[in-house]
This record gives C-alpha cells, sequence and structure tokens, in this order.
C-alpha cells in the first residue's frame, strides 16, 4: 500500500515537474515522451529511424506496381532533390498530381508516403484531407483557412517532416488554399517554425481532358510513344487548364449556371454567378499566380495494356498467380473506352478493379478461403 502510494506521488510529480531534487542532487528528465530513447524505439517520433527518405524503395514501388507513367520520374527527382541532406531545401515541396479518375493518384501519393516514413501512410506525419469532405462549404471559408493554418504551424513545429495530401482540390474553396500560401512561400520560418522540409501533394481531375488529348495528339499524330515524352510537353498546359479551369459547382450544376449566366444581364443577381464562378480548387488561386507549386505531375490515361496489368496485379494481390483467360477477359468487358472514336483508353483507368476481381476469386477460386493458389 505504502509502495503505491510512493509510485502514484512519484508519477503526479513527474507529470507536472521535469526534475526531481534529492538531497542537493538535480536529477531532470525530458517533458517530452518523445525524447527518450526508449520510447522512440516502439512509437513513431521526429527522428532518422523513422523518416528516412529511401529513393530506392519509391522507384521499385513506381516501377513495379504502376503502370504507364513514365513522367512520375520527375517526381522522383524532385524527393530526390528536396530530401538531399547535403543541399537543404529552401521551401516547402508542392507537387500537384492531375489526370483522370484511376490513373492512380492516390495510389502513387501511397507509395510516396511509404519511401518517406517507416509507417507508410499511416504515419501521424501524413495528413490526408479530402476537398468534398474537408473543405467545400463556401460559408465557412475563414473558418477552414485560420483552422487550416493554425494547424499546419501546430504539427510543423512538433516535427517539420511532415506530408500533407490534399485530394480532390477542384472541390476545396480556393481561398482556403490560399491560407497555405506563407507555408509554401520561399522564406526561412514564419513565426519561428521551419516550413521548408515538408512536402505538398495536390491532387484533382483538373485538366485531365487537356492532358489526354494533348496526349493523343502527340500519340497519333507524332507517333510519340508514352515513354518518350516529358513535363515538358504537358506543364504549361496543365498549368493553363487548371488556373482557367472552373470549379467543381460550375460542372456539375451547369444547368443552373446556364441560367444565372442569362440572368446576369438583367439583374443584381449576376453577383451570384460572380461569386460561384470563383470556386474550385486552384481557380485563379494564389498558389498558381505566385508560382508556388513546383512540378505539375501529369497522369496519362491508361491504355488496354495498362488495364490487363492491373487485373493480372489483382489476381496476384489475392493470392491467384495465374488466372483464367476468360475471367480476365470477362473483367475487361466491364470497361469503358474512350475518346468516343478510337477507344483507345480506359475511362475509368483501373479503378474498381480491385472489387470486380475480389468478386471472382471469390466465386472460382478457392485459395481466397484457403490461401492457397487451386482450384
Ligand atoms: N497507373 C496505375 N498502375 C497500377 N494500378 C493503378 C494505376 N492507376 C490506378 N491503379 C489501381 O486503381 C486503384 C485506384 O486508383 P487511384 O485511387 O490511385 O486513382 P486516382 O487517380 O486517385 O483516381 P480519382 O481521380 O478518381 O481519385 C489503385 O488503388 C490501384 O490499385
Ligand atoms: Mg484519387
Amino acid at each position: 500500500m505504502l509502495f503505491r502510494n510512493l509510485v502514484i506521488f512519484f508519477l503526479s510529480y513527474v507529470k507536472f515537474n521535469n526534475c526531481f531534487n534529492i538531497g542537493g542532487f538535480k536529477i531532470e528528465w525530458p517533458t517530452k515522451l518523445e525524447d527518450l530513447n526508449l520510447y522512440c524505439k516502439f512509437k513513431e517520433c521526429c527522428n532518422d529511424n523513422w523518416i528516412k527518405y529511401n529513393r530506392v524503395r519509391l522507384v521499385k514501388n513506381l516501377t513495379d506496381r504502376v503502370y504507364g507513367q513514365p513522367l512520375l520520374n520527375e517526381a522522383v527527382d524532385a524527393l530526390s532533390a528536396h530530401f538531399n541532406p547535403y543541399y537543404p531545401p529552401t521551401k516547402a515541396l508542392t507537387l500537384s498530381f492531375h489526370g483522370m479518375t484511376g490513373t492512380g493518384k492516390n495510389f502513387v501519393s501511397k507509395f510516396i508516403a511509404e519511401s518517406i516514413y517507416k509507417a507508410g501512410s499511416k504515419s501521424k506525419y501524413v495528413h490526408h484531407f479530402i476537398g468534398r469532405m474537408h473543405f467545400s462549404e463556401r460559408s465557412k471559408v475563414h473558418e477552414y483557412k485560420s483552422d487550416l493554418y493554425s494547424w499546419l504551424k501546430g504539427n510543423m513545429s512538433d516535427c517539420p517532416q511532415q506530408l500533407f495530401i490534399f485530394d480532390e482540390v477542384d472541390k476545396i474553396v480556393p481561398e482556403v488554399l490560399n491560407a497555405i500560401k506563407p507555408v509554401i512561400d520561399y522564406r526561412d520560418n514564419v513565426d519561428g517554425i521551419d516550413y521548408s522540409q515538408s512536402v505538398f501533394i495536390f491532387l484533382s481531375n483538373t485538366g485531365a481532358d487537356l492532358i489526354n488529348e494533348h496526349y493523343y495528339d502527340l500519340h497519333m499524330s507524332e507517333g510519340k510513344s508514352r515513354e518518350q515524352l516529358s513535363l515538358t510537353d504537358f506543364e504549361w498546359l496543365i498549368k493553363k487548364g487548371i488556373f482557367n479551369e472552373e470549379g467543381w459547382l460550375n460542372k456539375e450544376n451547369s444547368y443552373f449556371i446556364n441560367i444565372a449566366k442569362k440572368v446576369y444581364y438583367f439583374s443584381f443577381i449576376g453577383s451570384f454567378y460572380q461569386f460561384i464562378s470563383t470556386l474550385g480548387g486552384f481557380h485563379h488561386s494564389d498558389t498558381i499566380k505566385n508560382n508556388l507549386i513546383d512540378h505539375y505531375i501529369p497522369f496519362l490515361p491508361l491504355e488496354e495494356r495498362h488495364i490487363r496489368s492491373c487485373i493480372r496485379e489483382e489476381f496476384r494481390l489475392k493470392s491467384v498467380t495465374n488466372p483464367r483467360k476468360e475471367h480476365i477477359e470477362q473483367i475487361m468487358q466491364y470497361i469503358e473506352w474512350g475518346p468516343d472514336s478510337s477507344k483507345t483508353f480506359s475511362k475509368t483507368g483501373c479503378k474498381r478493379i480491385g472489387q470486380k476481381v475480389a468478386l471472382l476469386v471469390a466465386k472460382y477460386y478457392k485459395q481466397y478461403f484457403t490461401g492457397r493458389d487451386e482450384l
């Protein structure tokens, strides 16, 4: 009983003080749990054991698991330059991924997280925002802005090596992104906090039509294969596209927008149209105006051979190394192809293939239940 009380007294003392005085000897201990070596052996901490960029791992994952995206080499080089220990970065690295649905934007972000953090996307230093879920209400813009800024500040003062992934950027009210401008700008520090070591990745479908059309032209008229393309073939195009392309509200509710446009010429409701036409991610945002995005990475549309690879990979992930041909063809039949005339690209990339394969495996392959590749 006495021992128990002593332990409770000691622990409560430790909680409020970081030293203990015994007969003139001062014993100090760290105020942060993370400063204890033992703690960081088992729990994630902001140190080299847990955060260390691994280029080889990233290249291997992208080469083996991501199909049809050769321009990702540029993203790898950008990350390698950012994490070069001999030349510390002068600003946060900002990458913007653009492309149609199912081409691998989230998939690749996951591999990037795994190449930086031992805990991968589950790391407490990796943060994922989804436009539609977190920042889409126009009326809350001031709240979002101040919350986001203080939240970024809090996290980065804790550990400067953070990864922020903003998904569905085109669904975010653009002023919200203006709040991160001071954080991603060229500055040594803001309010005493070093933001330069962090990485921001923005994901969106904005510019996808332009990318597809341009790739189609280069491919069909100039006979270029996707492996021969470079970022310069696309970067200007994406930048122009996302700066000018209107946001989500404009696109998805175009019926109402058209009405508003008509009314615009006759009445004060025109101000309503002006207001909604500013919605949508980077659309005329400061982030673009001030050239704060370092690299725009296009995700090219996927062709038949890539879709077949995705199907095989999904079977492999479910322990089926030798799927039946008829099952592969069955899944191929679900895929819609475009553009209308040529039917060269999958309209949904490799999205939903995992679910289709899972269904077939559950139905026809016993190892779904036993873990062995047999019928
Ligand atoms: N290029 C690719 N190579 C291999 N697999 C891919 C590729 N693109 C997509 N996939 C597969 O499809 C799934 C869905 O892709 P992902 O979520 O990355 O698409 P996205 O580009 O983010 O689409 P969206 O714009 O709809 O969010 C991935 O988990 C992966 O299994
Ligand atoms: Mg996505």
